[in-house]
């Protein structure tokens, strides 16, 4: 059966007359990386504090695994592992040291937090730099850390704000491999936050888009695109033996065809709807054959462009 981990219910945030979030609804399920994506400003770590119970909601509901988050915030705090976006560890404490810290913070006796410290630094590749101050350590390194510290908990749901902003390409591949590994192999369910959607969203099973404080869509990245798309243009590609200006003149005559773009043999079709059997007629009935006549797959493309692009 699929559970939920988080359910919002019309979730709402004022800030003197701003709406950081507004009507959300959100549901996260048991077991699956959740990528919660928009730009910055959108509300995605409004939305987090208000799920871990740290700051209230000025209207609406959230619950995770069944507590509500203004009532009953230690419970969820116990279950849940939890990255900030800018995670601040003791910087003249080793890495370690910082973990230590954070276990007996959480009162994990030290018989059992020492062996699984040890475990996590080799988990998140620090092992060898365990005895380092963080002070040197970089940006990529610390988020590890931070990633470390959510697993020396063992959490059955993580939230990760902005884990890949701000470090190399490199790093960002360690961390998006780590996110992966503690679904994978710990079954931890996970809320991925990022204003870096193309960076992202390959590891996300399911990810709503948020903007201006409300969710635009949500789903798989596949859905959230039709669901953009829903009621635009469609784009046609298709590769022909030949192009004509009779041809090009039949096509543009085909009711809901709104554009034609032409580059060598292939042409690039916008139209109201998917009109590929009228088109491909036209084409033979013009004398050349489509060699190959598809709908263009822009979904990311699209809502990146609809809502990620800085301005
Ligand atoms: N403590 C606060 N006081 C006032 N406004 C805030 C506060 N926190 C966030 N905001 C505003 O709420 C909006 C959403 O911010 P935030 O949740 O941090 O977005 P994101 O994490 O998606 O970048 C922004 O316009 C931000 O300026
Ligand atoms: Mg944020």
């Amino acid at each position: 059966m699929e559970t939920s981990v988080v359910k919002t219910e019309n979730l709402a945030k004022i800030y003197d007359g701003t709406k950081a979030v507004d009507d959300l609804n959100l549901e996260i399920k048991e077991g699956e990386i959740f990528g919660f994506l928009g730009p910055n400003g959108a509300g995605k770590t409004t939305t987090i504090l208000m799920i871990l119970g740290l700051t209230e909601p000025t209207s609406g509901k959230v619950k995770v695994y069944g507590y509500d988050a203004t009532r009953e915030p230690l419970k969820i705090r116990r279950l849940t592992g939890y990255l900030p976006e800018n995670i601040g560890f003791y910087e003249d404490l080793t890495a370690r040291e910082n973990l230590i810290y954070i276990t007996r913070l959480n009162r994990i006796p030290d018989k059992k937090a020492l062996p699984k410290i040890e475990e996590v630094l080799e988990k998140v590749g620090l092992s060898e730099v365990a005895d380092l101050e963080v002070r040197k350590f970089s940006k990529g390194m610390k988020q590890r850390l931070g990633m470390g510290a959510v697993l020396v908990k063992e959490p059955k749901f993580a939230i990760l704000d902005e884990p890949t902003t701000g470090i190399d390409p490199e790093g960002v591949e360690q961390i998006l491999k780590l996110i992966k590994e503690m679904s994978e192999q710990q079954n931890i369910t996970i809320l991925l936050s990022s204003h870096l959607l193309y960076q992202v969203q390959r590891i996300c099973d399911r990810v709503g888009i948020i903007s201006k404080g409300r969710m635009v869509a949500q789903g798989s990245i596949d859905e959230v695109g039709k669901k953009i798309m829903k009621g635009e243009h469609i784009s046609i590609e298709t590769q022909l033996t030949k192009v004509t200006p009779d041809l090009l003149d039949s096509i543009r005559k085909i009711q809901g065809v709104v554009d034609i773009e032409k580059s060598g043999s292939s042409l690039l079709i916008k139209c109201e709807r998917d009109l590929r059997e009228d088109i491909s007629r036209t084409i033979i009935e013009n004398g050349a054959i489509p060699l190959q006549i598809k709908t263009q797959d822009y979904t990311l493309e699209e809502i990146y462009i609809r809502y990620f692009q800085e301005e």
